[in-house]
This record gives C-alpha cells, sequence and structure tokens, in this order.
C-alpha cells in the first residue's frame, strides 16, 4: 500500500497540464473493442488504473489492447466472449458499459453488478430499464446480470431516475441502440460532456446520433460500426480539481487544456467565492487576489455543479470566510471526506444531504484517508494548504482517477512525496 505524504503551506505557480477525460475514455473504449469492426486509435488516453482495469475486462472479453505513452490501439473482437466476471467488474463500476455493446453485437451478456467508489448505493435499474425498451430479457441471479435479445429493435424511452438523468445508463443504451434496428430516442438523457464526446466518437465509427449534448438524443441504428481515429476530450473533472488547488494554496496556476464550456458551474461558484479565472483559448489562469467567500452550492447533473467536485470545492470553503452550504443531490450519501476533513481542523457538520462548512482560518496536517477518488483529491489540495504534514493513505483510490497527480502538483510548487508501507 501506498502513502502521500504532504508537506503543507505550499503556494502553487505555474502550469499544470489536463490529461484526457477518464469518464470519456472509458465507455469510448468498450465502444471501439465490442462495437467495432476494426481497428480504433484512441489519443490523449490518460494513464490510470481504471483505465487498465478496463483493458483487463476488454481483453478478458477477447479484444486486444496496447498503449504507448497516451495512445491507445484497439483492435476488437473475434471471438467475443459475453461474460464479464466478478474479479474484475467489481474493482470498477463502470465495467457495466459493457452490458449494453455486448447484447447489441452479441445477442447475450452475462455481467457481474458492478464495484466502484463507495460513495453510496448506486442502483443499475436504469440501465436494465433501458434495455428492456430495446427489446432485451433481463434477469438479475447470483450477483449476475444477463441480458440477451436476438435483435434490439429501436423505440422512445424516458432515461431519468429519482435523482435524475444517469451518465451510465445513457452511455448504456445509447451504445446499443446503434446497433439496433430501427431509431431510438432518448429522453432525459445525460448531457455531461463525456457523454457528448462519446456520441462524437461513435459518429466518427459511423453511428448516427443526433442531439448531441441535449436531453433528447435520437440514434438511427447502422448495421455495422467501423475502427476509427480519435481524440479523447480532457478531463473536466481534474481541471476542476486543479482550479481548485491553485485556489485553495493562495497561488497562481494556469490549467491548461480547458474551456469554459466544459467547466460551466465551477467556473461560476469559483468565480462567486472571489477566485479569479482568466481564460483564454488553451486554458485558464487562477489567481485568488481577495479572501475566499462563503458560497451554497447544490450539485446537478450537467450542466449544473458536478457531483465530482463536490468534495474539492468543499476543500475550498473549509478555509473561506462565513458559512457555506453544499446540498448533494445526486450521490446523496457522498460525504465520507467530511470526517477527515474535520480531523485537519474543517468545521463541518453533515445533515442529510446537506453539509455545512463553517470557515476557519487555517487547517492543520494529519493522518486521513482517502474513502474514495474525490475524497482523496481533496485532501491531497487541504494538505497543500495546511500546515505541518498530511499523510494520505489508500491513494490507490486517488490513481483510479488522476494521473501523476504528486507529479504534476510537485511540478508547481507543491510538496508531496509517495512512499510505501
Ligand atoms: C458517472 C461517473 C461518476 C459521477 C456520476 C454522476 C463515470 C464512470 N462515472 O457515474 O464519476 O459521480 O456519473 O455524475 O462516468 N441511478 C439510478 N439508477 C441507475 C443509475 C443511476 O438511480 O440505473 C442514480 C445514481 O444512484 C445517482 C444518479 O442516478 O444518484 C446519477 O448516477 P449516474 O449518472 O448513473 O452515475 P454513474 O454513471 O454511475
Amino acid at each position: 500500500m501506498e502513502r502521500l505524504i504532504i508537506k503543507g503551506g505550499t503556494r502553487l505557480e505555474g502550469t499544470i497540464p489536463v490529461s484526457g477525460c477518464k469518464n470519456a475514455v472509458l465507455p469510448i473504449a468498450v465502444a471501439a473493442a465490442i462495437l467495432g469492426d476494426g481497428v480504433s486509435v484512441l489519443h490523449n488516453v490518460p494513464n490510470l488504473t481504471d483505465v487498465r482495469t478496463l483493458r483487463a475486462v476488454l481483453e478478458g472479453l477477447g479484444a486486444t489492447i496496447k498503449l504507448k505513452d497516451s495512445t491507445l490501439y484497439i483492435e476488437p473482437i473475434n471471438h467475443l466472449e459475453y461474460e464479464a466476471p466478478y474479479d474484475l467488474v467489481r474493482k470498477m463500476r463502470a465495467s457495466i458499459y459493457v452490458l449494453g455493446p455486448l447484447v447489441a453485437k452479441l445477442g447475450k451478456a452475462k455481467v457481474s453488478f458492478p464495484g466502484g467508489c463507495a460513495i453510496g448505493p448506486r442502483p443499475i435499474d436504469l440501465h436494465i430499464r433501458g434495455l428492456e425498451h430495446l427489446g432485451a430479457e433481463v434477469t438479475v441471479e447470483k450477483g449476475y446480470i444477463y441480458a440477451q435479445a436476438e435483435r434490439l429493435v429501436g423505440t422512445e424511452m424516458y432515461l431519468t431516475g429519482q435523482y435524475g438523468p444517469s451518465v451510465g445508463a445513457t452511455a448504456n443504451i445509447m451504445m446499443a441502440a446503434t446497433l439496433s434496428q430501427g431509431t431510438t430516442v432518448i429522453r432525459g438523457a445525460a448531457c455531461e460532456p463525456h457523454i457528448s464526446d462519446l456520441a462524437r466518437f461513435l459518429n466518427t465509427m459511423g453511428a448516427d446520433i443526433e442531439g448531441i449534448g441535449t436531453s433528447v438524443l435520437t440514434i438511427r441504428g447502422v448495421k455495422q460500426l467501423r475502427g476509427t481515429e480519435y481524440t479523447v476530450i480532457s478531463d473536466d473533472i481534474e481541471a476542476g480539481t486543479f482550479i481548485v488547488a491553485g485556489a485553495i494554496t493562495r497561488g497562481d496556476v494556469y490549467v491548461k487544456g480547458i474551456t469554459p464550456q466544459q467547466i460551466p458551474a465551477i467556473s461560476e461558484k469559483i468565480v462567486e467565492a472571489g477566485v479569479e479565472l482568466d481564460w483564454d483559448d488553451k486554458g485558464v489562469r487562477v489567481t485568488t487576489p481577495r479572501e475566499i467567500k462563503g458560497i451554497d452550492i447544490s450539485t446537478a447533473p450537467f450542466p449544473g455543479f458536478p457531483t465530482d467536485m463536490q468534495a474539492q470545492i468543499m476543500g475550498m470553503l473549509c478555509l473561506a470566510s462565513g458559512t457555506s452550504i453544499i446540498n448533494e443531490n445526486v450521490h446523496t450519501d457522498r460525504f465520507i471526506h467530511t470526517a477527515e476533513l474535520n480531523r485537519m481542523g474543517a468545521d463541518i457538520t453533515v445533515d442529510g444531504g446537506k453539509a455545512i462548512i463553517n470557515g476557519v482560518p487555517n487547517l492543520s496536517g494529519a493522518p486521513v484517508m482517502a474513502s474514495d477518488l474525490r475524497a482523496g483529491a481533496v485532501l491531497v489540495a487541504a494538505g497543500m494548504a495546511a500546515s505541518g504534514e498530511t499523510v494520505l493513505s489508500r491513494v490507490y483510490h486517488l490513481d483510479r482517477g488522476y494521473e501523476s497527480i504528486e507529479k504534476k502538483l510537485n511540478n508547481v510548487g507543491a510538496n508531496i512525496t509517495r512512499v510505501k508501507d
């Protein structure tokens, strides 16, 4: 097991490059490996544990995959297996993405119930409902989802659940619909930038998807999808994390490789808190000339404030003047990091899906634990701003979604060392 030793009190200064978007590359690689009939080449692929886990899942199904620098070569599957076993799928929830494409391509799939970050209950009823709308017969037995259909048939469906649209279900059903017979209309589709990127990728493979970036996706089924070459968009959440890292350390950083359109709500809230963002066509300069002000935030599906940035911005608000309130509406139990931040001197109270953050003047370093990916990110940011030393354990959560995080941050003035237990 590895830990990060973070020496606090550092000010970040310089350029931090943003890597490719994890949540885009996962479904894109699935589509390339299962739906495509030729080799696909993906550029701007981040080197992350989640990408390696997905690679193992896809190789287990029969694909041949090579990763060189940040380019992924995917040779689709000749003799496709239809089973994605528990041992692989439990490591990462996004493995569920193979379900729809396998049924579309093979007519059947057997996929273990997924694992993933410990951020509360994460049902998959919308994935199942969407496939049933397309005509698949789906059963759940002994921890496995079985789905089958001789040929999926396009239809109209509404794919929103009690917590709003689902990124995963939208991706799964959109992929399955590309090879279905006839036209599928998904209403209540997720509009996250990575969903749009997946749709654009599928279209370069020969799919026919309209309404990209909106909540109504129209997918006209085609007979075949070809291999293609594609550059994955940059990671909005990684960019948001670096913006917070710049602000929380009162630094002067340039976050390179992000557009304001990718992070509208994050930008809005960061600026409302008193941080300055100066955009140009390659990225954004982050400075914090005044004190950070307490603000209120409610997480929501895109274009709302992303749940995946809730922890990081909370870290920044711990050091703001006044009180901030965060309502977590997407993953309502996603507050495990508050206990760790309080151990560093923060003053946060959680009441159901609401966190009340009373700003404090300083945080102090402490031994802390990453409970999930974004919890790990906020603890790194808080550790850089705190006095003294923070020792972060369970770093493997962080490595699932941040490429060379300590290297990128050390390059701009952080003092973070990775040690093995
Ligand atoms: C994706 C992201 C994750 C992010 C989340 C919300 C990936 C690999 N992961 O996860 O980082 O936190 O979007 O932006 O892209 N829900 C149901 N039924 C379902 C599916 C979801 O009720 O069948 C609920 C979930 O419990 C949650 C909400 O809908 O409350 C949104 O979840 P969803 O968008 O599906 O999240 P993921 O795709 O798992």
